[in-house]
């Protein structure tokens, strides 16, 4: 096969930031993605529905003129998040999910949730209206190693939370193991998964074998290989419950890589290109407009998109930006350490 159209695709987790940052890195999204779950973990974060009213409207302001591009706002949950707001910014069609970062647990989560028990009456709200918690899947407990934080995770708070809500919309971001593959694929339509495009391509060797390259630290961390099998297992399955949320997490360069570098890879660029080549690695090209653009859709109850995605397969290797300029700073852009042979037209 050497051109894929698919229906556009959208990202059901992506990281924008603000600022000069939201400037650089919103073009390589709307280029090729119709909508986008937005996360909410700014400084300070998006905690009211005014709030992201107002980071909304600073992303439309951002794009690109001609771009068909909706940004679909989330809440960040705290254990003082007011379930009356909540629900007012879903009925006003403005919030689209709401996020629990366990806090600590990664980049601007401090904020977030120490005592699931405090914010039982917002979770309650939420599986009453059908709007869905969006979850970062990973324990904050220092003496769980790191490796084993989202399989701790699920049996400890996901596995009771869904037996307190069963009625909660639930989706595993960004799942990074078997063990999250399978817990999903035991639950009911109720639970969704998302899976990056990095977590399909890079094993935790990546990160740290021949030298520590902070550009592939991410969390949840990337894991060993039978997982990252796993996942492409669950990817290019066509199962409904597996759809794309890249978490492109842009960090300037300087914040990579230093001696504590942040978590986060940028891979909004070439996340279309990569997948098409993982997608066709795993002989499942005809899956990959289920992953990218009808899966996601579903779950969330929204049309699947009528515009189209042109993949075009070329003998050489595609060049990629190897940084992004933002502001006087720069992102650097995720290298997936294979050639990469797909180009992403309209
Ligand atoms: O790698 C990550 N980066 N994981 C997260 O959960 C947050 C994100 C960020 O905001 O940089
Ligand atoms: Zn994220």
């Amino acid at each position: 096969m050497t051109t894929l159209t698919i229906r556009r695709p959208d990202d059901w987790h992506l990281h924008l930031r603000d600022g000069d940052v939201l400037e650089g890195v919103l073009p390589h999204t709307s280029r090729n993605f119709a909508r986008a779950i937005i996360m909410p973990n700014l400084v300070p974060p998006v905690v009211t529905t005014a709030q992201a009213a107002a980071y909304r409207d600073r992303i439309l302001k951002a794009l690109p003129k001609g771009d068909d591009f909706t940004p679909l706002m989330t809440l960040y949950l705290t254990e003082t998040t007011d379930p009356a707001d909540v629900e007012a910014g879903f009925r006003d069609g403005l919030i689209t999910a709401v996020k629990l970062y366990p806090a600590g647990a990664t980049t601007n989560s401090q904020s977030g949730v120490r005592d699931l028990a405090k914010v039982h009456s917002v979770l309650e709200k939420m599986a009453e209206i059908g709007l869905p918690l969006c979850v970062h899947g990973e324990v904050t407990d220092p003496a769980i190693d790191i490796f084993d934080r989202e399989a701790v995770f699920l049996e400890t708070v996901l596995a009771p939370l869904r037996e307190r809500l069963p009625g909660l919309r639930v989706v595993l971001e960004h799942v990074t193991t078997e063990n999250g593959v399978d817990y999903v694929k035991a639950q009911d339509k109720n639970v969704g998964a998302t899976i990056t495009t990095h977590h399909l391509m890079i094993n935790r060797n990546a990160i740290l074998a021949g030298g520590i390259r902070p550009h592939y630290y991410c969390l949840p961390v990337a894991k060993r290989e039978k997982h990252r099998l796993a996942l492409r297992a669950a990817a290019t399955s066509g199962d409904a419950r597996f759809f794309l949320g890249t978490d492109s997490a842009p960090h300037i360069d300087p914040l990579k890589e230093t001696a504590c570098g942040c978590a986060g890879i940028f891979t909004s660029i070439n996340t279309m290109a990569c997948l098409a080549e993982v997608f066709e690695q795993e002989n499942a090209l005809d899956k990959l407009e289920a992953f990218a653009s009808l899966n996601g859709p579903a779950f969330y109850g929204l049309p699947a998109n009528e515009a189209t995605l042109t993949l075009t397969r070329q003998d050489e290797p595609v060049v990629f930006p190897r940084k992004v300029a933002v502001g006087q700073d720069e992102v650097t852009v995720f290298d997936p350490m294979i050639p990469i042979h797909w180009n992403v037209g309209s």
